[in-house]
């Protein structure tokens, strides 16, 4: 089992070019079931989770092949099993955005049961409902969804939550429906958008995207097109969280701050410089960080996947943080890892309070999934001795080449057999 080791770094600096989304071309993947083609996909992460979805489309009868330069080509031969195995969808969850193009393309779909992970539960209870209200059966048995449809017809969903995977199962059934869909209270994600103007390439006629009603006029032709993936802002706010822990100052090429506008304010409140241009994002941190207090949310709130980071950084900052989880009532369990290099953290609850210490002392600690492994990494940068990473695979999932990024800005880290 190779391990990361990272030992007390800093100030970096530097440039660091930013992956497209890995939560969008795992989307966009899954869209290229709709129809028959040859696809192109630029800037697409080479990531483990990216090579799960491309197996799953193996497995269904589509060729991916990887070009260079983080493009992929998927061609969908028109006669693919509408089918997602349990040892695919168990890899990776997100596996069930297949479903809605699925149903819509072939009137049929069996899908594995994702079930619950390191988050906690993770019902698909929405995208199911949004589904049936457009006239899909479902029947679940042997811990596959069997749905099936003689037709979809387009209908009002009112999703209970903004939920990005149900919105993006609607509205890719919803593409090929007759008549008109429209989905209120929708994710607004960026990803939720970048996915919409894929379909609307494709022929779909896709409003609202990125608000929180989209309007979706059902088409019969849909074709192969090419798109390139929006960047990944996720791996930004890492690069920004080990800059805020470690200091110095750093480009990142290709981020959008107006996809970040929560995230850099609360950054800023913290003690960070940052500002944006057409190339990408120039930040700047001290030697100390503020504390703050902070609560998840659909975006264009603080975004779930930010909180490890957030945590790490107000572990060594000055004073005390109060971090509420609104979304996953499971995703504390990395603290017990801080907690063993030295963070005075408490959860109770949806809630944690940090006290911020002044140094972190390295430790053997285990990457629980791709942001909470990140997160460690993170922290360690401040981290008196060495730590050790465990698990790095589950970083891997998410990040082409965090070990080497971080290197390239100056940091002690490596990847150890
Ligand atoms: N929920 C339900 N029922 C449903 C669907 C969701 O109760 O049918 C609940 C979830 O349990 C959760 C909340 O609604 O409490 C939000 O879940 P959502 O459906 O929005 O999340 P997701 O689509 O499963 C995506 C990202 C996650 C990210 C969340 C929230 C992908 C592949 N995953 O998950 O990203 O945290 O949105 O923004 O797009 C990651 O990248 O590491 C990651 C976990």
């Amino acid at each position: 089992m190779d391990r990361i080791l990272v030992r007390p770094s800093g100030p970096l600096s530097g440039d660091v070019k930013i992956n497209g989304a890995k939560n969008s071309a795992l989307k966009l993947m899954a869209a290229c079931t709709l129809a028959e083609g040859k696809y192109l996909l630029r800037d697409v992460p080479n990531i483990t989770d990216v090579q799960s979805m491309a197996e799953l489309l193996r497995c269904m009868g589509l060729t991916v092949c990887n070009l260079e330069n983080n493009q992929i080509e998927i061609v969908n031969p028109g006669n693919i099993i509408p089918e997602a195995p349990y040892e695919q969808v168990e890899k990776m969850r997100a596996s069930i955005v297949v479903l809605g193009p699925l149903v819509s393309t072939f009137g049929k779909a069996r899908v594995a049961l994702p079930g619950g992970d390191d988050f906690g539960p993770r019902p698909i209870d929405m995208h199911l409902k949004g589904l049936e209200t457009l006239g899909v059966r479902f029947n679940s048995e042997h811990g596959y969804i069997e749905a099936e449809a003689e037709k979809l017809t387009g209908a009002r969903v009112v999703l209970d939550f903004p939920s990005v995977g149900a919105t993006e199962n609607v509205m890719m059934a919803a593409v090929r429906a007759e008549g008109t869909t429209v989905i209120e209270n929708a994710a607004r994600e960026p990803e939720i958008a970048d996915l919409a103007a894929f379909l609307n390439r494709m022929g779909a006629k896709v409003l609202g995207a990125g608000s929180s009603t989209i309007t979706i006029d059902g088409v019969n032709d849909l074709v192969a097109v090419e798109h390139t993936v929006i960047p990944d802002r996720v791996e930004a706010a890492t690069y920004l969280s080990a800059l805020g822990i470690a200091g110095g100052e750093i480009n990142l090429l290709g981020a959008r701050a107006d996809h970040m506008d929560m995230l850099c304010q609360k950054l800023g409140e913290m003690g960070m410089r940052i500002s944006s241009d057409s190339t990408g994002l120039w930040a700047m941190a001290g030697q100390g960080l503020r504390s703050v207090d902070l609560a998840t949310l659909p975006y264009p709130g603080l975004a779930t996947d930010y909180k490890p980071f957030l945590v790490a950084m107000l572990s060594v900052a000055d004073g005390v943080g109060i971090v509420t989880e609104n979304l996953f009532s499971g995703r504390f369990r990395y603290v017990d890892e801080l907690i063993r290099m030295g963070a005075d953290i408490r959860t109770e609850g949806h809630h944690a309070v940090i006290r911020g210490v002044v140094k972190l002392s390295g430790a053997p600690v285990r990457a629980h999934d791709i942001r909470a492994g990140a997160a460690l990494v993170a922290a360690a940068l401040k981290a008196e001795g060495e730590t050790e990473i465990r698990d790095p695979h589950h970083i891997d999932r998410g990040y082409e080449n965090l070990v080497e990024n971080l290197k390239n800005l100056g940091a002690d880290i490596e990847r150890a057999p």
